[in-house]
């Protein structure tokens, strides 16, 4: 495992901004899925004013790891976060925007979306491959939009699936397990001190850690990095 940690969540996203400038560059073409949250927002304002022109954005295709089930206009909708913070800035051509239909019925959306990946992406083994696959964890071990009460969704034989939020029972479209960890890299970006519980319980397998989605990412290629702040991280370095 491949751990970084930075002081606060500036660094962590400027930090993994060179190494996604790093991951991409010279390719011709990459496939990206992206996370909806805090620390990808920082991450992405980063790379619309530092990289707009270092990175040939016509090369990578960028997808969601999930979606709220909510409008592209919707304030909660992640592919909004990206257009207001990324897309927006920088010289993409739209066809290589794959976004979650949020507004679409939930189950067919997940089916539509399986198939898009499908037919996008390399696959090995029948399961589609992205070159690299950016997670956020939540403070209750769920990531993309698999939660703990639903973990049973991680492994399913679909590539998408209709998942519901705890709390708040907002539908989402996630990617599932078996697509998440045949990614070519996996990334996680975990910033403050409400993770640091579960990132200590998760790395050094503690308590009944498979219980939370996000200890269940565990690339076949090995890749697996986390980039963490220094809040989330301080368990770790007691
Ligand atoms: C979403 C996410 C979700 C997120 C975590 C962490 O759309 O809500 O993809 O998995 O990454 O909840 O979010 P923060 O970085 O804001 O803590």
């Amino acid at each position: 495992m491949d751990i970084h940690i930075h002081k606060d969540k500036q660094e962590v996203a400027k930090q993994f901004a060179l190494f996604f400038n790093t991951l991409v560059q010279n390719k011709p073409l990459v496939h990206v899925a992206l996370s909806g949250g805090s620390t990808p927002k920082v991450l992405f304002d980063i790379l619309a004013s530092e990289f707009k022109d270092n990175i040939n954005w016509s090369a990578i295709h960028l997808y969601w790891g999930d979606e709220r089930c909510v409008g592209p206009e919707d304030e909660q909708s992640n592919y909004r976060m990206t257009v207001d913070h990324l897309l927006s800035k920088i010289n993409i051509p739209s066809e290589n925007i794959h976004r979650i239909k949020g507004e679409s019925q939930p189950l067919k959306e997940a089916k539509r979306y399986g198939h898009i990946l499908q037919k996008q992406l390399p696959t090995l083994d029948g399961l589609p491959v992205f070159d690299l696959v950016i997670l956020g964890m939540g403070d209750d071990g769920h990531t993309a939009s698999i939660f703990p009460h639903e973990i049973n969704l991680w492994n399913t034989n679909e590539n998408c699936v209709v998942a519901t939020h705890p709390e708040t029972g907002q539908n989402r479209v996630s990617l599932t397990g078996p697509v998440i960890n045949s990614a070519r890299t996996v990334a996680f970006l975990v910033t403050g001190e409400n993770k640091a519980e579960k990132v200590d319980e998760i790395i050094h397998q503690k308590n009944g850690y498979e219980d939370y989605p996000a200890a269940l990412v565990a690339p076949l290629s090995g890749k697996l990095v986390w980039y963490l702040d220094e809040s989330a991280a301080k368990n770790l370095l007691i």
